[in-house]
């Protein structure tokens, strides 16, 4: 019955990536490039950007009125149109300082959940993508 085993590893598998991923959201990233300003969160005050460069904007879903500002998120790729785009295992923890909807610094791609800087991106995926799916968690 070697259907019904591929039957029951496969139901696992789903289980387990099902809990696994329980208390991470599932989502979508672009990137974007300088000049940067945390216009939304700051009004331009830059001294709010992190030296480390990690930072990103938000969609309206996580925007929710500027709730977002000053939030931490750790961010992971797990998929992208172009195999091979994510670094498998690594993880980029980002501060949340502008709203994507508005930047100064246009997205690569509209609509996705997270707009990360570039040095936040190329950590987690291939800078040359401009759109991946990630797991994010505050
Ligand atoms: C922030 O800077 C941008 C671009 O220079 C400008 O258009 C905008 O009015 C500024 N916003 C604030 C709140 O200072």
């Amino acid at each position: 019955m070697a259907k019904l085993q591929l039957f029951f590893q496969s139901l696992f598998v789903i289980l387990a990536a099902f809990f696994c991923l329980s208390h991470a959201d599932v989502g979508t990233a672009a990137q974007y490039k300088a000049p940067y300003l945390p216009t939304a969160c700051y009004g331009n005050d830059s001294s709010q950007l992190p030296s480390s460069n990690l930072f990103a904007s938000v969609n309206e879903d996580i925007w929710y009125f500027g709730a977002a500002c000053a939030r931490q998120y750790l961010v992971r790729c797990i998929s992208a149109a172009q195999p091979g785009t994510c670094k498998p295992g690594q993880t980029v923890q980002v501060k949340i300082v502008d709203r994507a909807l508005s930047s100064v610094s246009r997205p690569s791609q509209n609509d996705a959940t997270l707009v990360l800087s570039t040095t936040a991106f190329e950590m987690i995926a291939n800078p040359s993508a401009s759109f991946i799916n990630i797991e994010f968690q505050q």
